[in-house]
């Protein structure tokens, strides 16, 4: 069966967190941190040799991806990431999609970005336990060079938003592991399901502030949304003191509101803006995990290195590796 090398990459969120499992919006983007799969189809078992070190869920998501795509096939591949693992940049997604873009290379098979990032998603879900949302997959799938994705999760619909050159992003790990992050998350989501039933409304997403005004688990996620919206304007007018405004913003929510923040995050929150970052937020599903900061492009390298972080840069979602 022929050859595959394929790659997909990574993402950070620029702002709304917990939002697309309530049907709302997300701003993230795919970064130049990948997943490759580098090997052949076959037809007997899956034959994965993990080079930076693959565990248990390595090899449950490959099965369960395969499951999810009904494909009848093996693959004798290399597995390698530059994502970290565990960090909040979605490097089992990057896995997840990343193996099904080999299979279906291996297939001669070509899916549409949705379908592919369900079958990830289902994939992940089935395989880790954790009722996910489509965000990371999705823009894993779908990502593009220099854009931003705002993602309306109802819709699926996915529209570019340039980034500027004058905009930098940083992103600085917390080093924390992302403990207890799987069961509270369930809750969480548990949480926004049984409000959004009281309510008589399919999701959150169709939720006023009025009516969540004493409920602070679904005030965040409606509040978050429309921050998620006023982000993607101030990005593409290039209004560097608005989009960092919405994600301190953004970050007191998520502290407060959803309580999915730490004290080590909350300090490199601060940390970030007293070295000149215009604003900071943790990014992802929180308990530890990443921060993301933006700032002038300028600046950003000198902000990244005082603060132990790394620039990243938005890239094209998953395909075949291209020579160079
Ligand atoms: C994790 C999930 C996503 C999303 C974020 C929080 O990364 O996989 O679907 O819910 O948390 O925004």
């Amino acid at each position: 069966m022929r050859e595959i090398a394929v790659r997909a990459p990574g993402r950070v969120n620029l702002i709304g967190d917990h939002t697309d499992y309530n049907d709302g919006f997300v701003l993230p983007l795919a970064i130049d941190r990948d997943c490759r799969v580098l090997g052949r189809g076959t037809r007997g078992e899956l034959e994965l040799r993990f080079l930076d070190g693959g565990d248990e869920n390595s090899f449950r998501i490959a099965n369960a991806v395969r499951d999810a795509l009904g494909l009848d096939i093996g693959l004798d591949a290399e597995v390698t990431s530059t994502v970290p693992v565990g960090s909040g940049l979605s490097s089992s997604s990057a896995l997840a999609v990343a193996l099904a873009t080999a299979f279906c290379e291996a297939e001669g098979l070509r899916l549409p970005p949705v379908e592919l990032a369900r079958a990830c998603q289902a994939a992940e879900t089935a395989a880790t336990g954790v009722p996910g949302g489509i965000m990371d997959q999705l823009t894993s799938v779908a990502g593009l060079e220099d854009n931003a994705l705002l993602i309306d999760c109802r819709s699926l619909e996915v529209t570019p938003v340039p980034l500027p050159e004058t905009i930098g992003v940083v992103v600085v790990d917390s080093g924390l592991p992302r403990r207890l992050a799987g069961s509270a998350y369930a809750e969480r989501r548990a949480a926004c399901e049984a409000a959004a039933a009281r309510l008589g409304l399919k999701a959150l997403r169709d939720a006023t502030p009025e009516q969540v005004a004493n409920d602070p688990r679904a005030r965040h996620v409606v509040s978050e949304n429309g921050r998620v919206l006023a982000a993607a304007d101030a990005l593409s007018t290039g209004n560097l003191d608005e989009l960092g405004r919405l994600m301190l913003e953004s970050h007191v929510s998520l502290r407060d509101d959803y309580e999915v923040s730490t004290p080590e995050l909350d300090t490199l929150v601060g940390r970030l803006v007293d070295a000149g970052a215009s604003g900071a937020r943790l990014t992802g599903a929180g308990f530890g995990g990443c921060v993301v900061a933006v700032a002038r492009a300028k600046e950003a390298e000198r902000i990244a290195a005082a603060c132990g972080g790394f620039i990243v840069r938005a890239v094209d979602g998953a395909g075949p590796l291209t020579a160079g």
